[in-house]
């Protein structure tokens, strides 16, 4: 019996969500709402629905703006209207209808908003970067201006931007719920709002959201906050982490160890840990190169529990070219994570849950494969 095709249950303050198995479909854009308004589309539909009967355990839905100025393009999508949970409802309908939990990432691009995304049909066109006011695109809010991103000069948020900012991220999940998901991911990583805050390279700021360690983690822990206060208690809350930023000055995985274990007080329970996305840096690639820092915030939150005298209740995906199930396997069999996070290898092969559970020898009977494809398993 794997472990990796063992149930999961993930913690809430009033209640435990459930999982098939420790399969997680990462989010990733798409960048296919072409009418340009935030709502799902087919496409949509078919992409998560696709990967829910391919056997995930849980399907996250791709960074999803909580404020139309937050997303990475213009063919993100968005919850920050009804029409948009509308046509979420039948997405999430049909994750749950084959077994697996619906997902979305909640996220705020900020400064690095308004972009033309990573589709082919901008490239060839020669377009990248920022999308001009007058091709649709706007000006964009961060931090502090920083010219790190290369990208067009962003407004610097005053403080009544920012409290207006958190309780979007509330909206939203009040929304989510209304959509019908199961579980948020808030969007702390890849050099977007969140991160933009955390890391010294993008927050110069002097008051009270800037500056130690205690200022620039300010935001995040008021939109965990507000998100947790407005999400259903019996659902279950995460966050993805970018957990360094590779480079000398920028944020590290000590203080996302420390942030984990702060926000776990606050009643997220759900960690995956990515990294970079600040400027061009980079850190090494590879095989689970990402991995180490999955274990690094997975010690810190047993070793939190364990000082309190409670059992460990947390769960820490690890992300970043897992692509075997023997090695997504391993690394639960070490305990370096609870779950493993899939991305690329995924839009390849829809089925990789299926396949792999296979692999890892397991009955065609359990298998979390489609009713309707069963016959593909012989
Ligand atoms: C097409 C595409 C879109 C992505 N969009 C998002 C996103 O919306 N939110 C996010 O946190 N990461 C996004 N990512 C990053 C992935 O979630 C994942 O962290 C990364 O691809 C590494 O995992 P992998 O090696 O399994 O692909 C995206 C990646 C790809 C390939």
């Amino acid at each position: 019996m794997s472990t990796l095709f063992t149930e999961a249950s993930l913690s809430a303050p009033s209640g435990r969500l459930t999982l098939r198995n420790r399969t997680f479909l990462a989010p990733m854009c798409m960048y296919s709402v072409d009418a340009r308004d935030g709502v799902p589309t087919p496409w949509h539909l078919v992409h998560l629905g696709a990967r829910a009967a391919g056997g995930f355990g849980m399907v996250i839905a791709e960074a999803t703006a909580v404020v139309p100025e937050g997303r990475i393009s213009p063919e993100d999508l968005g919850l920050w209207n009804d029409e948009q949970v509308e046509a979420f409802k039948p997405i999430t309908a049909f994750i749950k209808s084959q077994g697996a939990a619906a997902g979305v990432q909640l996220a705020h691009a900020g400064g690095k908003a308004s972009t033309y995304g990573w589709i082919p049909r901008w490239h060839s066109q020669g377009l990248s970067g920022s999308v001009p006011v007058d091709d649709g695109g706007w000006v964009t809010v961060a931090p502090s201006v920083t010219t790190v991103h290369g990208l067009a000069e962003s407004h610097e948020l005053t403080v009544e931007e920012i409290r207006e900012s958190v309780q979007a991220w509330a909206a939203a999940a009040r929304r989510a719920d209304e959509a019908g998901f199961d579980f948020i991911q808030l969007h702390a990583a890849h050099g977007y709002l969140i991160h933009q805050f955390l890391s010294p390279l993008t927050n110069t700021r002097t008051d009270e959201y800037g500056g130690s360690y205690e200022g620039r983690t300010r935001y995040v822990r008021e939109v965990a906050e507000a998100v947790r206060a407005a999400w259903p208690a019996e659902k279950p809350l995460g966050i993805r982490f970018s957990g360094s930023d590779w480079v000398e000055g920028g944020w590290t995985v000590e203080e996302t160890a420390r942030l984990a274990v702060e926000l776990r007080a606050a009643g997220v329970s759900v960690f995956d840990v990515s990294s970079a996305g600040i400027g061009a840096y980079h850190g090494p690639t590879g095989p689970g190169y990402q991995i180490a820092l999955a274990d690094h915030v997975k010690r810190a939150l047993v070793a939190d529990a364990a000082e309190r005298g409670a059992a460990y209740d947390s769960f820490v995906t690890t992300v970043g070219m897992i692509t075997t199930a023997q090695q997504a396997e391993q690394v639960l069999v070490n305990g370096q994570a609870d779950g493993v996070s899939v991305a690329r290898a995924a839009l390849k092969e829809p089925n990789w849950p299926a396949l792999a559970e296979r692999s890892l020898g397991g009955s065609v009977e359990d298998s979390p494969f489609a009713q309707q494809y069963w016959r593909a398993h012989w």
